[in-house]
């Protein structure tokens, strides 16, 4: 096959596994620190090189993380794999050291209600947090992404501009963050939006140096990690079994599934080094567990074949 398409795609996409943080920090029913270890070891032992293993935050703000130091003592580590932690402080950021998490991610947002809701405090200020995580995860030799939320629209304060979003993104970067991951927490982006803010934002900041991170909301995922791909941008944040949303964004469905994702990406041939079966396993695993069944097109289709 050769058309444009395939010209500029990438030959491979790192998945960054979002799953057993992102997912699960907005689940209902509390799972248990063990089937966390369990679900974690299945992914990297389905190939998944980078896995977001939980989050050091308040655990009156979000109670389904209050297990993650279980979690981080808990999983045997493989090696090559990244087990990487949420930190919006400097407490998360020592409760993540204290469990050798690999690395670290703060998160800021594009948008002012959104920071406030979120990290209860302003975008500035949360720069200014994040200053000290930086310094001291140098010093410790830790390297931290980060992550911008409502890069195409806000929950609270509707459209966001692509400036807005290039601004607080080259800001990180300049603060030494080595990715930027682009979220659109409430899921409201399409391919033209996106590729929109895509281009401000790589104005700012290099393209390989930039995540996606989409949220399903509105079905519009895979189209837009499709388009994101067409642009240079080589890793795709996702969750397994399309689990979770955002405690702080109404509405807010799960993240694109893995799995729908890894399907994608090996129909147009694109490299990731991930067994699919062994995907399938650890979705229905973690589905078993919550008690319904996968959010993902992919694994409903294989499991009914
Ligand atoms: P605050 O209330 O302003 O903080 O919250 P504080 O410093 O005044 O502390 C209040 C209490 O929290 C104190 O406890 C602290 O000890 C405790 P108390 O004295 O009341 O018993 N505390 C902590 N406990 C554990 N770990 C910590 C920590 N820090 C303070 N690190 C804070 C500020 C940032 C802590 C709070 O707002 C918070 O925890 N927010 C986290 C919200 C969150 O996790 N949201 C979901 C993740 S972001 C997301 O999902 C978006 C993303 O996926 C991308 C996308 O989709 O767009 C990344
Ligand atoms: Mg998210």
């Amino acid at each position: 096959m050769t058309d444009i398409a395939q010209f500029s795609l990438p030959n491979s996409v790192k998945i960054v596994e979002v799953g057993p943080r992102d997912g699960l920090q907005n689940e209902k029913l509390q799972i248990s620190a063990e089937d966390k270890i369990a679900l974690i070891e299945r992914l990297a032992d389905a190939g998944v090189s980078y896995i977001e293993s939980g989050s050091f935050v308040s655990p009156k703000w979000v109670p389904q993380m209050a297990t993650s130091s279980d979690v981080f003592k808990g999983i045997k580590r493989k090696s090559g794999v990244t087990y990487a932690a949420l930190t919006p402080n400097m407490k998360g950021f020592e409760a993540a050291m204290a469990v050798n998490a690999n690395e670290i991610a703060i998160f800021g947002a594009a948008s002012e209600a959104f920071s406030q809701k979120n990290i209860n405090c302003s975008i500035d200020e949360s720069l200014q947090r994040f200053e000290s995580i930086m310094q001291a995860a140098k010093a410790a030799n830790i390297r931290v992404r980060g992550y911008v939320s409502c890069v195409v629209g806000c929950p609270y304060d509707g459209d966001i501009a692509a400036e807005q979003v290039a601004e607080v993104a080259e800001k990180l970067y300049k603060m030494g963050c080595y990715e930027i991951s682009l979220g659109d927490t409430i899921g409201v982006g399409t391919p033209a939006s996106v590729q929109k803010m895509l281009q401000a934002v790589s104005a700012k900041v290099p393209v390989d140096k930039l995540a996606v991170h989409f949220h399903d909301t509105y079905g519009q995922a895979l189209t837009n990690i499709y388009a994101a791909l067409a642009m240079g941008v080589k890793v795709v944040d996702s969750a397994i079994a399309g689990l979770g949303g955002c405690p702080y964004a109404k509405g807010a469905s799960g993240n694109v599934a893995t799995e729908d994702v890894l399907y994608m990406l090996n129909g147009l041939g694109i490299k990731t080094n991930i067994d699919f079966e062994k995907l399938l396993a650890a979705g229905w695993f973690i589905s078993d567990k919550l008690g319904k069944a996968p959010l993902s097109k992919v694994s409903i289709a294989c499991r009914a074949k």
